[in-house]
């Protein structure tokens, strides 16, 4: 691993999203011109949660920038798990809509595996199925959880090693930690996962040549837990805008490391649009 603590690497996911966007709307236009084909993001929010409905209004706005359709759809908070499952089947058979995505969370008297597994596999374009995520884990084509998926991106674009590395991934959510665990393993990595039971997590991550931080709480990772030369990804978003890593003490150590805001982020929405476009595209073979 290159010792390039000297001059810190800014990762920097807006530019990295702006320039997919632009590679995707080109796609957009093709499939338009060559096919009359659309490329439409089915979104759905349950409930009142504001957070929730600023992401899918993000989403939205993201699909008519590359020139995506996009159609919302809200639920009321007492929705129950057949109508939800009702409404993604009907979405599932239309054939004029190529992702959908059921924001999460959805209020609590709805079984959201049940709701997440009734996305058609072909649909699931934010990776959430256990039918994909299996598939995805044994390294077989599928669509990938749009943050580990951005987060590898951002890797690859800035030419970290992952090979033999030793990354560690903290926290093990299904959308998250475990998915970004699974694809760092598929390329090599050597994978630890910590989670809030983990023993002596700062000598864990002191360990690491890559932290991915997939907490939830706000500069949680310290300056001191990190290698002199590691790449820091963070995905924590809390509190508007505070990542999980302390980021002022973090950067004079690290080889590279992810801003919050404007670090994992965008890539998040660029991911989710990218593989609606594909879905899209598969569809015209
Ligand atoms: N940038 C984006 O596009 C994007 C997308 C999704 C999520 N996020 C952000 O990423 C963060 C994580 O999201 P999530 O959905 O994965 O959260 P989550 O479901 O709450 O999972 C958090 C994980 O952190 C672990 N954890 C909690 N306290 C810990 C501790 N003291 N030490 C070690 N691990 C600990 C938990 O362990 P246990 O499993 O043991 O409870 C859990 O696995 C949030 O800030 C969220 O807003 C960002």
């Amino acid at each position: 691993m290159t010792d390039t603590a000297q001059s810190p690497l800014l990762i920097d996911g807006k530019a990295t999203s702006q320039k997919i966007m632009a590679a995707l709307a080109t796609r957009v236009e093709a499939l338009k011109s060559a096919h009359g084909i659309t490329p439409c993001l089915a979104t759905i929010l349950v409930g009142d949660d504001p957070a929730s409905a600023t992401y899918v209004k993000m989403k939205g706005k993201a699909c008519e920038r590359v020139g995506m359709r996009s159609e919302r759809y809200a639920l009321p908070n007492d929705t129950t798990t057949d109508q939800l499952a009702a409404l993604i089947d009907e979405l599932n058979g239309r054939d004029d809509l190529h992702g959908i995505l059921l924001q999460h969370p959805v209020p609590k008297q709805i079984d959201e595996r049940h709701c997440f597994d009734a996305i058609a596999l072909a649909k699931d374009v934010d990776g959430v199925t256990t039918w994909g995520y299996g598939r995805m884990a044994m390294g077989e084509p599928a669509f990938e959880s749009c943050t580990p998926k951005g987060i590898m991106r951002l890797l690859d674009e800035y030419n970290v090693p992952i090979e033999g590395a030793h990354a560690v991934v903290i926290g093990r959510s299904a959308i998250l930690g475990k998915p970004m665990a699974a694809l760092l393993l598929n390329r090599n990595a050597t994978v630890t996962i910590a989670h809030s039971k983990t023993r002596d997590l700062p000598a864990l991550v002191r360990q690491a040549d890559i932290v991915v931080a997939a907490v939830g709480k706000p500069r949680f990772v310290k300056g001191d837990w990190l290698k002199p030369g590691a790449w820091v990804m963070d995905a924590g978003y809390t509190q508007g805008n505070i990542g999980d890593v302390d980021f002022d003490a973090a950067l004079p150590i690290v080889a590279g490391i992810t801003p919050v805001p404007g670090g994992v982020g965008p890539m998040t929405i660029a991911m989710l649009l990218e593989s609606t476009v594909v879905a899209a595209e598969k569809m015209v073979g």
